[in-house]
């Protein structure tokens, strides 16, 4: 550990109050099971966020004025050039007065909790147990890159000064379409750079709804004009103009491998921080807690439809843990139990694809490769493609399609091996390296598992998806990521927005 990071460590050491979104959890324990319908009525807290819930999904969220539509790229040029006359005055605002800004955004953000939730319902499919902890995420974003602004002044760095390098354009992902762009947004605000954000064209209004209450919290503190831009544009040649503009100092992208290439194609040196795709394993030994582990792995492949970067894709199994009937049997259970339907019916653990399955996922879907069979067949609900039960196929042979694809959707694979060096070499066998997990109760193995894994996100028994903001800073490693690689919400995150110059020296 080099000094920096222990006085990070020091300086956190004391700050043990619990996040936004581990509040959050503890409400949302007490619908484990059925997220609102199924828990009892005779707790009055279960029936208030029942009631609340039914209201949020009931909401008409009117689309929020301010965004920018752009189809040319002369169009472009127009907004980059509204936001660069911004540049001088937030540049200039003190660390100090920008974690202020970022303060109030965090109640802007709580106070708009409903109509984010209603929106990412609406919109992409999202159930309210999985988007209103994506609030929650939002908020500790806003909370904590505050805190990382005002320490700005302070030199993070020994012996240099940091300086806010430009204007940043933040792409942002459709599968977390609240809390990503936030977290990039603001993190680039806190480092004193104007933002041009363009929301996915998958969640356009999640992008704007959440952007409209930044720009209330901005507001209220009286930032200047154009400090943060909503762009609205289609593909192609506009997004092009926009991501490689010669004005534009840095882009922040969350999406797909492609996509980060199709970035770097375009402008080999753009000086792009981007977290891209995985291809998740969870190692379950014979040592593991069965129960715990099928919950945990349940809920890693089938949250959000499986449409998370940091979902578990593969589920390894070890020695007698693979060779007896009663973790499969578990599994298989725990699979047809979810209830597939609409997001807007509260009693719905796996909701609707924010796409209809195409591509890599339809064939994970619909095709088994050699020595593959269903233990779960995946079922289509609906005619558009949307609704899928879950799937799980064992049999994933080393090596293969399944094994090393990311399919971004609700089917898991199950691979066998004797020890958990095999287990680990398998896990290690992919370009990416984002989230992995292990279910042991041996610490000998837990530290071997440590020592070997190459992810940036590792677990050990806790399902893989779901960081916690400052608790678990979420980033990859290997092809999961590009750029200079500090963790969102993480100490570094803020701090690697910009350049570090050497302090003038004061006579
Ligand atoms: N931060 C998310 C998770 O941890 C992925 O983007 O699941």
């Amino acid at each position: 550990m080099d000094a920096q990071e222990q006085a990070f460590r020091d300086a956190y050491r004391d700050r043990d109050e619990p996040s936004t979104a581990a509040r959050r959890v503890v409400r949302a324990s007490t619908e484990v099971s059925g997220p609102f319908e199924n828990a009892p009525d005779t707790d009055p807290a279960v029936a208030d966020s029942r009631a609340w819930a039914r209201d949020v999904v009931a909401r008409d969220v009117p689309v929020p004025a301010g965004a920018v539509t752009v189809s040319t790229t002369d169009e472009v040029d127009a907004v980059v050039a509204r936001a660069a006359a911004a540049l001088p005055v937030w540049a200039t605002t003190s660390p100090a007065d920008r974690a202020r800004a970022l303060r109030a955004i965090a109640v802007a953000l709580e106070d708009a909790r409903s109509d984010l939730v209603a929106t990412m319902v609406h919109e992409t499919g999202k159930t309210v147990a999985e988007a209103d902890p994506e609030v929650s995420e939002a908020v500790d974003f806003a909370r904590y890159y505050a805190d990382r602004a005002a320490e700005l002044a302070d030199g993070v760095v020994p012996g240099a000064v940091h300086r806010p390098a430009g204007l940043t354009v933040v792409t942002p992902p459709w599968n977390f379409p609240v809390a990503i762009p936030v977290g990039s947004v603001l993190a680039s605000l806190a480092a004193g750079s104007p933002v041009l954000v363009k929301p996915a064209p998958q969640a356009p209004r999640c992008g704007q709804v959440a952007m409209a209450a930044v720009q209330r919290g901005l507001d209220q503190v009286g930032a200047p004009a154009d400090v943060l831009t909503v762009v609205l544009s289609p593909e192609g040649e506009v997004g092009r103009r926009l991501v490689t503009h010669p004005e534009v100092a840095r882009v922040i992208l969350t999406g797909s491998i492609e996509t980060a290439q199709l970035f770097t194609g375009w402008r080999p040196d753009l000086n792009v921080l981007a977290e891209t795709s995985g291809k998740n394993a969870l190692i379950i030994t014979p040592s593991a807690d069965v129960d715990l582990a099928v919950a945990d792995l349940v809920r890693s492949a089938f949250g959000h439809a499986g449409q998370k970067c940091s979902a578990a894709s593969l589920a390894i199994l070890v020695g007698s843990a693979g060779r007896s009937d009663r973790l499969r049997r578990q599994l298989a259970d725990a699979v047809a139990s979810l209830r597939v339907g609409p997001a807007t019916d509260l009693g719905t653990s796996v909701g609707p694809l924010t796409e209809p399955a195409s591509g890599k996922l339809l064939r994970a879907l619909t095709t088994l490769d050699p020595g593959e069979s269903w233990l779960v067949a995946p079922r289509q609900l609906d005619d558009e493609g949307r609704l899928w039960t879950p799937g799980v196929k064992h049999g994933v042979a080393p090596g293969s399609w399944f094994h090393t694809t990311e399919c971004f959707g609700p089917v898991l694979g199950i691979m066998r091996v004797e020890t958990l060096d095999e287990a680990i070499d398998l896990q290690n066998a992919v370009p990416f390296g984002l989230t992995g997990g292990l279910h042991s109760l041996d610490e000998a193995e837990i530290d071997h598992w440590l020592s070997r894994v190459e992810v940036g996100n590792a677990y050990v028994n806790r399902h893989i998806t779901g960081a916690i903001v400052q608790r678990q800073p979420f980033g990859g490693w290997k092809a999961s990521t590009v750029g200079p690689g500090a963790k969102a919400g993480g100490p570094h995150y803020v701090a690697q927005i910009g350049d570090w110059q050497d302090a003038p020296d004061v006579p």
